[in-house]
């Protein structure tokens, strides 16, 4: 070997070495793995994540999360949008990588308001049909979609979000075709089409006491008819600072008595400025766009995302403190990018309310405020 060769070598060798370290410093405990003990790690899931089109994203769901929620391809608008009219395609792939990669797949949602098509409501004549109707089909569909799952779903929202904030019904179709006792009802219906699956009641801003309030009853109600409802989803739709620890701490000490879970189901923190309103995740919620809305458009300054690790931090030893009764945690977006919130409730901004970037990059600050490493 020449002095010149030796020096290459040398070269060679210290480049390996730091490339080595680096490697070596990035590599985390996976999410799922790090919570193993505490609860399980979710994420919601697109189409294009499950049918091999977006190899990224497969990967980190695969590496870091142990369960998944659809984010639109099992609500009923989705599933069945015309009577007698089952799309499958899409949920059966949805459902095949859960069970294929022993994922707790979560089923989301069988009763709601929001993208729920309009017929389910009407006879041939357009007119609206009466209770017994009513009940009939949604009986068919939670028979069928529940039924076609049987035993590959963990668990499934059977009604989501069926009061307002004040602790009221929420006057929806479903509550004033059948009356109150709708939910009692699609309950009923999801545990005969698969006893062994579990059940939640979803919602959002259930750290919001009169709202609170109503869940709480509707759980004792379903309870003393021998339903065996497995937890309540608080959604987790969050800001920085909106609400504080201890009124969702109050969730879960309410919940407690009660025996049930409490899961924290679509998960994501808000770093973008509202417009005014209290925050909220009333998807028919819409405000105008104002460049002093989008402040973050470029990138999302050092500073804001320790304040979005200091969040994290904060929810998440709640979340390990009560570990006894909370099941799941689910993200509800894999990357900024993909988030909702980039079009909620202003559309066209710029948002970074998760935990991997826009390049799919896990956000080390984040990463290290939840776990400590
Ligand atoms: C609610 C629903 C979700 C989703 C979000 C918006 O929280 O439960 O399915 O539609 O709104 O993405």
């Amino acid at each position: 070997m020449n002095h010149y060769s030796i020096s290459r070598f040398h070269l060679f060798l210290l480049l390996f070495l730091v490339t080595d370290l680096a490697f070596a410093q990035k590599k985390q405990v996976p999410l799922k793995a790090y919570f193993k003990k505490d609860f399980l790690t979710g994420v919601a899931i697109r189409r294009n994540y499950t049918d091999g089109s977006n190899v990224k994203a497969q990967k980190l769901i695969v590496e870091q999360f142990n369960s998944i929620s659809p984010e639109n391809d099992l609500k009923w608008g989705a599933l069945h949008p015309r009577p007698g009219i089952y799309r499958f395609d899409y949920a059966d792939q949805y459902v095949d990588f859960g069970v294929k990669n022993h994922m707790a797949t979560i089923g989301h949602t069988l009763i709601w308001h929001s993208q729920s098509p309009e017929w389910i409501f009407k006879d041939d004549q357009g007119l609206q049909i009466g209770r017994e109707a009513l009940l009939k089909r949604m009986q068919d569909h939670i028979e069928t979609v529940v039924g076609r799952y049987k035993g590959k779903i963990k668990g499934w929202d059977v009604v989501n979000e069926a009061f307002n904030d004040n602790g009221t019904f929420r006057e929806t179709k479903w509550k004033t075709i059948i009356g109150e006792d709708y939910i009692e009802k699609a309950f009923e219906f999801a545990q005969q089409a698969d006893p062994g699956c579990e059940l939640y009641y979803n919602d959002y801003n259930l750290y919001n006491p009169a709202k609170r309030a109503s869940v709480l009853k509707l759980i004792k109600r379903l309870q003393a008819r021998n339903i065996k409802i497995k937890g309540v989803g608080e959604q987790g739709h969050y800001s920085l600072v909106f609400p504080n620890i201890t009124s969702i701490e109050k969730i879960l000490t309410d919940f407690e008595p009660l025996g049930v879970d409490v899961n924290f189901t679509e998960l994501d923190i808000d770093v973008l400025p509202r417009a005014g309103r209290e925050i909220t995740a009333e998807v028919s919620a819409s405000e105008g766009y104002e460049s002093k809305y989008d402040p973050f458009k470029k990138g999302l300054p050092d500073s804001v995302t320790l304040q979005l690790a200091k969040r994290y931090q904060s929810i998440f030893s709640l979340f390990v403190k009560y570990r006894k009764m909370v099941g799941r945690v689910t993200f509800w977006g894999l990357t900024d990018g993909a988030s909702w919130l980039n079009n909620f409730p202003v559309r066209g901004r710029s948002n970074y309310p998760l935990l991997f970037d826009r390049n799919y990059q896990m956000k080390e600050a984040v990463y290290q405020a939840i776990t400590g490493k």
